[in-house]
């Protein structure tokens, strides 16, 4: 008798706390940040025929929902849907879907019902993605870029807890008025200043100088620094009505160049010519005869480095009679997105260089 009084009490205690604790993942539901994420396709989304493949497989072949799946353990941060924007390789990202991209992202994130972003990105063009998307979503609300090095399919694949620690990135108070954000390999990294450093390390994304924003400990963020330069909410490009970008090309400068690619481009209809220079920006003779003819054409010319660090703040005088401008810091394929996004809004030298000395 007092067996079965015992068991009744344990049931009707199992019935109370499984009710009770239903109510409580209900309401947490509820109190749980909404975060979208938007899909692009990449080696996070890559599959292999083995799951010791690592090079060689075919990115971007998984979509939004099988990755979510494969990632339960986000629900416990924020309320997951997903959107499948494309499916490309990055190495093929284009104007049109950055347009895309940046389209949707301000719509949603004007949605009171959503309170962060994540895109699933390959690695060859996350950085350009995140640096374009820095300059034009219009909203403080956390905007986080993934990606992984290895295939979804492989062993230790690292596109399950990059895409965790997105989220909970996406969904944490620390990430809001940051600017865009890459989230990989337990590093938190702003959209200005890193770059892929490695062809297929896992901690290829680094800011070689100017460093990491925070790390992901634990799956918690915890932020050390902040990029001063304006991003955002702050940026005063708008792409709402825009259906193309001003074409803008790069020159890569080399020992033994000619002007035979300058005069290509000039030719070509292009607004803008980022010139990689050597060192400290510097131009070869050939090229530079080439250059000073295409700003005669009124094509925008910007002088940066092929070193990779550093800064191009200063100039031969020659180079500021020719009004060429200059850089700073930014890599020549980042300067590429300013420059172009510049010339949406004016032709005026000062402005542009003005705007290069701000972003
Ligand atoms: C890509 O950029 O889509 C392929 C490489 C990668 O995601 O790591």
């Amino acid at each position: 008798m007092k067996k079965r009084l015992l068991v009744a009490l344990v049931i009707i205690f199992t019935m109370v706390f499984s009710v009770q604790a239903g109510f409580a993942a209900s309401s947490n539901i509820e109190e749980l940040p909404n975060i979208k994420i938007l899909a692009t396709g990449g080696t996070i989304a890559g599959s292999a025929a083995s799951s010791t493949q690592m090079t060689g497989y075919k990115a971007g072949a998984i979509g939004i929902q099988v990755l979510i799946d494969a990632v339960p353990q986000m629900k416990e941060y924020a309320n997951v849907s997903g959107e499948q924007v494309c499916k490309i390789s990055s190495n093929n990202m284009t104007d049109e879907i950055w347009l895309q991209i940046g389209k949707r992202v301000n719509e949603l994130l004007a949605d009171k019902n959503v309170d962060g972003i994540v895109i699933t990105h390959g690695t060859d063009t996350l950085e350009e993605t995140a640096y374009f998307l820095n300059l034009v979503v219009k909203s403080d609300k956390p905007v986080v870029i993934v990606g992984a090095m290895r295939p979804a399919t492989a062993i230790s694949a690292d596109g399950p807890v990059n895409l965790l620690n997105a989220v909970r990135l996406a969904a944490s108070k620390e990430a809001i008025g940051k600017g865009v954000l890459i989230a990989m390999n337990d590093e938190i990294n702003g959209a200005r200043d890193a770059t892929k450093t490695n062809t297929t390390h896992v901690s290829t994304f680094k800011a070689p100088e100017l460093g990491y924003l925070g790390y992901i400990n634990n799956g918690k963020p915890y932020f050390y620094r902040e990029s001063t330069r304006k991003h955002t909410n702050q940026s005063e490009f708008d792409i709402k009505n825009l259906k193309e970008l001003p074409v803008v090309e790069i020159v890569y400068g080399r020992a033994g160049e000619n002007r035979v690619i300058v005069d290509a481009i000039a030719a070509s209809g292009a607004k803008g010519i980022i010139y990689a220079g050597t060192g400290n920006g510097s131009i070869h003779n050939a090229a530079e005869a080439g250059l000073i003819e295409a700003q005669k054409k009124d094509l925008v010319i910007v002088r940066t480095s092929r070193t990779g660090n550093g800064t191009v703040i200063n100039s031969l005088p020659k180079w500021d009679d020719e009004h060429f401008l200059k850089g700073d810091s930014l890599s020549p394929h980042k300067a590429r997105i300013l420059l172009s996004l510049a010339l949406t809004k004016t032709n005026d030298l000062n402005e542009i260089q003005r705007m290069f000395n701000e972003y």
